[in-house]
């Protein structure tokens, strides 16, 4: 499955004085089983490209396709599934049960159906089923409403998932949470994962390949290597490099005989193991 964006633009308020052009002529192609992280400075219309990928608005110019076929006003394709920015936008129901099986219901799963639909989505976001399905999701914290929202898109099983900044505002734990069940859903369940996110060393780490956005135009699309390489370019959209490969370019500023190709943790510890002659063995 496809998602195939040709010369797509959106404006919010189209055809009124107060038009904002939020992306302009995207061309973008996401194939089956890729990992991609969008990436771009606040406002540069990550969001927006997230419900333009999900079929909810369509473009106000160019063309969406997913799977081959046009979105249509107000029809939800079910094999794409987004999990918003802030869970608030998601959830509304009374109860968790009804929101987690809210999506499963339309698309016409029955009420024996539902029971287990629901507990192994919550057993997978790590919720205790007997514990939450009648609480409301208000009353949770933060991240647990973040689980929430994630869980009522699980319980539909789209074959591709786009997840708008799911670790904004966890600690680490639970951004290390929300990595491992996105590997899995990619790795394990073949599913296409698209991520959002602001954070370059979790990019760095997880995704097969980086779009990058910069007031509402794709400016670079490539792997994570080629991507941090265009330096430059990240900085005048108001982007970094991840942490490792800003140590790595301040050590060899000061000359020390560094490849620049380390971008993560990792690869910055082997090159300067490697440098210190302990061969990563330090
Ligand atoms: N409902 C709306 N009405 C009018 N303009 C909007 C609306 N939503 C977003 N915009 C504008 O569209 C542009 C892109 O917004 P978008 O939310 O897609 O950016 P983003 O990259 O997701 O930002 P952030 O990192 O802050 O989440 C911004 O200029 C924003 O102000
Ligand atoms: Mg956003």
């Amino acid at each position: 499955m496809q998602i195939e964006l040709t010369k797509a633009s959106y404006s919010y308020q189209a055809d009124s004085p107060f038009a904002v052009e939020a992306l302009h002529d995207i061309d973008l192609t996401i194939d089956a089983n890729e990992l991609v992280a969008i990436i771009g400075h606040s406002g540069s219309g990550k969001s927006t490209l997230a419900q333009l990928l999900a079929g909810l608005i369509l473009p106000t110019a160019g063309s969406v396709l997913i799977d081959g076929a046009k979105p249509s006003k107000g029809g939800v394709f079910r094999q794409v599934g987004l999990v918003f920015q802030y869970p608030e936008q998601q959830l509304f129901a009374e109860t968790i049960f009804e929101e987690v099986a809210f999506g499963a219901k339309n698309y016409g799963a029955s009420e024996q159906e539902l029971a287990g639909i629901v507990e192994s989505a919550l057993t997978e976001v790590d919720l205790q089923p007997q514990q939450f399905m009648e609480r409301s999701p208000f009353s949770l914290s933060g991240g647990q409403k973040r689980r929430v929202a994630i869980a009522s898109i699980l319980a539909i099983n789209p074959q591709i998932m786009i997840l708008d900044e799911p670790t904004a505002g966890l600690d680490q734990r639970g951004r290390r949470w929300i990595i491992d069940l996105v590997k899995r859903l990619w790795q394990q369940q073949g599913k296409t994962i698209i991520w959002i996110s602001h954070n370059m060393e979790e990019v760095a780490d997880i995704a097969q390949r980086i779009v990058v956005l910069s007031a509402g135009k794709k400016i670079l699309d490539g792997d994570p290597h080629q991507v941090f390489a265009a330096e430059q370019q990240l900085f005048t959209s108001g982007l970094d490099l991840p942490q490792p490969a800003q140590l790595v370019r301040r050590l060899r500023q000061r000359g020390i005989p560094l490849s620049a190709q380390a971008i993560t943790a990792q690869e910055a510890y082997q090159e300067i193991a490697a440098w210190l002659g302990g061969g990563g063995d330090v």
